[in-house]
């Protein structure tokens, strides 16, 4: 019997790996996209849906959820999984990233961080113990520290300063709640900026407290260039243990998952699927298509003939292109369910080629689908 935790590497294909992740509320296969639900739900998009696409793993934000409606009110509602009707396992973040992103006037102490609400200006203090405790009250599967997402561009004494305040806050956060208490993972979250001796000494320190379930990238994908990125994931990947999972947060466009899981990454999330479907873009299996050019108006064919979802099986690109012209609220949900298939057939495709030895040749299918972006 498979202990909650439990992380089984099935095979290998260079450092690129498959395997199943135990959670309280079933099994995640990795390599694995994560459909962003900001707020409980993944927009445009009902639990229902998310079953029909294979959707293994959602997300949620500690922050928009402390907020509003309260993480007492989903705590009292028996958790997010029985308040949203999601039952499989869910990821939140802790609420540090998006204090950062959504708050000018935070202020950043020893004892956490102080910000105001974006929907009222109310102020509050998130400490590394309230997030927590805010993502056991949401029932979390898989609970993320409080960190510091040193925006790009940060000097290096000032990179250096906050990844040691992240990883006494991921120390602060793992006391609160120690390993294998409950059912709810816990996930430290390695800094460093773009600095490749601050990205190893935030890596030996994170990893060198041993209790925690599984261990992220953070802050890339956060204005660097792809050549940035890319040299910092491939650089940091094999330095995190390999017997745990490990997590590229925000990222990214298909070709950037595929390169993540090239350099040993086995989790993804990011907003590019669902923000584009509402946006016309839609991604296919010969590249980006962007569904209100005229070129498709009378265009009778299937949006990507080598897709199996609803909206390709069901409607014409003519069709598709009139929803999204007209403005019609279908559009978005039959633009989202395509473009989170596709990033869930990417990682199911990588899953397969890894277990049979072919994602060499797999990958090379992705640089070719997308030439623009190869590094
Ligand atoms: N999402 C994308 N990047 C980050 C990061 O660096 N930290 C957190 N907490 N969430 C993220
Ligand atoms: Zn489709």
């Amino acid at each position: 019997m498979a202990n909650i935790g439990d992380f089984s590497i099935l095979a290998t294909d260079g450092a690129a790996r498959t395997g199943v992740l135990h959670t309280a509320h079933g099994v995640v296969q990795t390599p694995i996209f994560m459909p962003v639900g900001t707020v409980g739900s993944v927009k445009a998009i009902a639990p229902d849906d998310l079953e029909d696409i294979g959707a293994e793993i959602i997300l949620g934000n500690t922050y928009h959820l402390y907020l509003r409606p309260g993480d007492d009110l989903v705590a009292r509602r028996g958790g997010l999984h029985e308040f949203n009707a999601w039952r499989k396992p869910i990821l939140t973040d802790s609420g540090g990233f998006q204090v950062f992103s959504l708050n000018e006037l935070r202020k950043i102490e020893e004892e956490g961080v102080t910000f105001r609400s974006h929907l009222d200006g109310s102020k509050h203090l998130f400490t590394p113990e309230k997030v927590v405790s805010i993502q056991r009250n949401l029932n979390s599967d898989i609970m993320m520290v409080l960190d510091e997402c040193v925006p790009y561009g940060a000097d290096k004494a000032y990179t250096a300063r906050s990844l040691e305040l992240t990883t006494r806050w991921a120390r602060r956060c793992r006391d609160a709640y120690p390993q294998g208490s409950a059912g709810n993972l816990l996930f430290a979250i390695t800094q460093g900026g773009f600095f490749k001796d601050l990205r190893e000494r935030s890596i030996a320190q994170l990893t060198g407290m041993a209790d925690f379930d599984g261990f992220a990238l953070g802050g890339l994908s956060v204005g660097e260039s792809k050549p940035e990125m890319m040299e910092m994931l491939y650089h940091c990947a094999p330095l995190l243990p390999a017997e745990k999972p490990r997590y590229l947060m925000g990222v990214g466009t298909p070709l950037d998952i595929i390169n993540g899981i090239n350099a040993g990454i086995d989790m993804f999330d990011c907003v590019l699927p669902t923000r584009n479907a509402r946006n016309g873009t839609l991604y296919t299996s010969v590249g980006k298509v962007n569904i209100k050019r005229q070129e498709y108006a009378e265009d009778d064919g299937p949006l990507d003939p080598n897709c199996s979802c609803y909206t390709c099986r069901t409607f014409s690109r003519a069709y598709l292109r009139h929803l999204f012209q007209a403005k019609e609220i279908l559009s978005f949900r039959l633009n989202s369910i395509h473009n989170l298939t596709y990033f869930l057939d990417t990682v199911r495709g990588a899953r397969k080629a890894i277990a049979e030895g072919t994602f060499a040749s797999y990958m090379k299918q992705y640089e070719e689908i997308y030439p623009q972006e190869v590094v």
